[in-house]
């Protein structure tokens, strides 16, 4: 039990650890790809760890550097080839997007077995989204009861299709696109709403040849893939917390840098601007939230964003913001309760199918820390009463409700104790250094 009490404002400056979601994703391709990839800024995390330990169990050799004081990590990754992977039983632990992305790399080798199983929590997250799209390719995938994991591949050949995911998922999305590198033919994806396109930009910068019409993705499929350098951005869902905190926590004035600013995954912003938020550029003063300093390192623009404490006003958040909020969702509805008027998700079903279904979590934790929050099939409803008493939270092991008690804590008027706070390793590892380094 970690307990966070009310705060005065916070102040200063803090670079959040590195994004995740590149995070996988440069350990993936880089093992995919010919040479060596070198990540700066690998994020040093649980999730992010168990990614580096199956690329190794594949064969790929994954030499690791020290760690920087913002948890990133120096990884150099021997790449292997799209079609040199060997055998393996991978323990995805509790990362549910290696358990969703590698299976497409792994379903179309000519050969050889493979079995992705984690821990208890992902042994509950449906895997049927990767498995029926791969099974009609021609992949050999079973899964419990046909749609949790662990998840079994028998590597067989593959031919391209043209395929609606029912889901808007940048998961299931990369998970075909590596498939189709190595499908014959091409393979077309049609995503129902834009995801995050970490995957897209990396396989564009490492020489695969991609095509976007609309909502319609088409790749082709490739020899091989070419290492390079990739550095990864700070990720914004993790800076997001400072974020909420910073406009929660009266007089409070922060600076994130080098955030990744990619559009598909900051979805929060535009939903903070319904809530009365003031936006600006740099050169705008007098804002609450302004964003400086737009960078582009590598395949992802990264920024400063500047932010100050504001008064909220309720808004209403529909599925088309949803995947570029998805992890914010939960944030969303601790502003929703210090707001003015009311907050209503709708369109986020995912949620349910998170790292704990995020609906109930969130509507019972932060209902028994006072909020008039409700909960619906696909989202919920929250009557802003600008403020929170407090009491304590339980994380239900899922690092974003841990990091959101956390913040309403803060924010509270009695102080919040969160239970299971250690869930941030998954994640974010020194978040409560970083937080208690803002109270000056
Ligand atoms: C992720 C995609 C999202 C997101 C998850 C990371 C990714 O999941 O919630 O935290 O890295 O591709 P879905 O693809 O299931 O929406």
């Amino acid at each position: 039990m970690t307990r966070f009490a009310p705060a005065g404002p916070l102040r200063g400056a803090l670079r959040p650890p590195p994004d995740k979601s590149v995070s996988h994703r440069a350990a993936l391709l880089g093992a995919m790809a010919e040479g060596p990839t070198r990540v700066t800024g690998y994020l040093d995390s649980a999730d992010t760890r168990a990614t580096l330990r199956a690329v190794a169990a594949v064969g790929a050799e994954v030499r690791e550097g020290e760690a920087d004081e913002h948890g990133g990590l120096f990884v150099e990754i021997e790449g292997i080839g799209l079609r040199g992977p060997r055998p393996a039983e991978i323990d995805v632990a509790n990362a549910g997007t290696l358990l969703r992305i590698m299976p497409g790399w792994l379903a179309g080798q000519a050969d050889g077995r493979w079995v992705l199983d984690g821990d208890q929590s992902i042994r509950r997250r449906p895997v049927d989204r990767v498995a029926a799209p791969l099974a009609l390719m021609g992949a050999e995938v079973e899964c419990r009861d046909g749609r949790l994991p662990p998840l079994r591949i028998r590597g067989s050949p593959l031919r391209g299709i043209d395929y609606e995911m029912p889901v808007a998922s940048a998961q299931v999305k990369s998970c075909l696109l590596l498939a189709g590198l190595l499908a014959e033919g091409g393979t077309s994806i049609t995503e129902p709403l834009t995801t995050r396109d970490h995957t897209e930009r990396m396989l564009a910068a490492m020489g695969a040849s991609l095509r976007r019409d609309g909502q319609r993705l088409t790749i082709s499929p490739a020899e091989r893939l070419e290492a390079g350098d990739v550095p990864v951005p700070g990720d914004f869902s993790s800076a997001a917390f400072f974020l909420v905190a910073g406009l929660l926590v009266p007089g409070s004035e922060l600076s994130l840098r080098e955030v990744g600013i990619n559009r598909n995954r900051i979805g929060l912003l535009s939903i903070l601007s319904r809530m009365g938020v003031e936006m600006g550029g740099a050169h705008e003063s007098g804002r609450a939230l302004t964003v400086h300093e737009i960078r582009e390192p590598g395949p992802e623009p990264i920024a400063t964003l500047h932010v100050q404490s504001a008064a909220l006003q309720g808004a209403t958040v529909t599925a088309e913001d949803v995947p570029a909020a998805i992890d914010e969702l939960p944030l969303v509805a601790l502003l929703g309760s210090f707001a003015e008027g009311e907050t209503v998700v709708e369109g986020a079903e995912e949620l349910r199918a998170k790292e704990s279904d995020r609906i109930a979590g969130i509507v019972e934790g932060l209902g028994g820390l006072g909020a008039e929050i409700e909960g619906r099939s696909d989202g919920f409803a929250v009557r802003g009463t600008r403020g929170l008493r407090g009491g304590r939270i339980d994380a239900r092991g899922d690092h974003r409700l841990a990091m959101a008690g956390a913040i309403a804590g803060l924010a509270s008027k009695e102080g919040v104790e969160v239970e299971g706070f250690d869930a941030v390793e998954v994640s974010y590892p020194l978040f409560e250094r970083d937080l208690r380094g803002l109270f000056g």
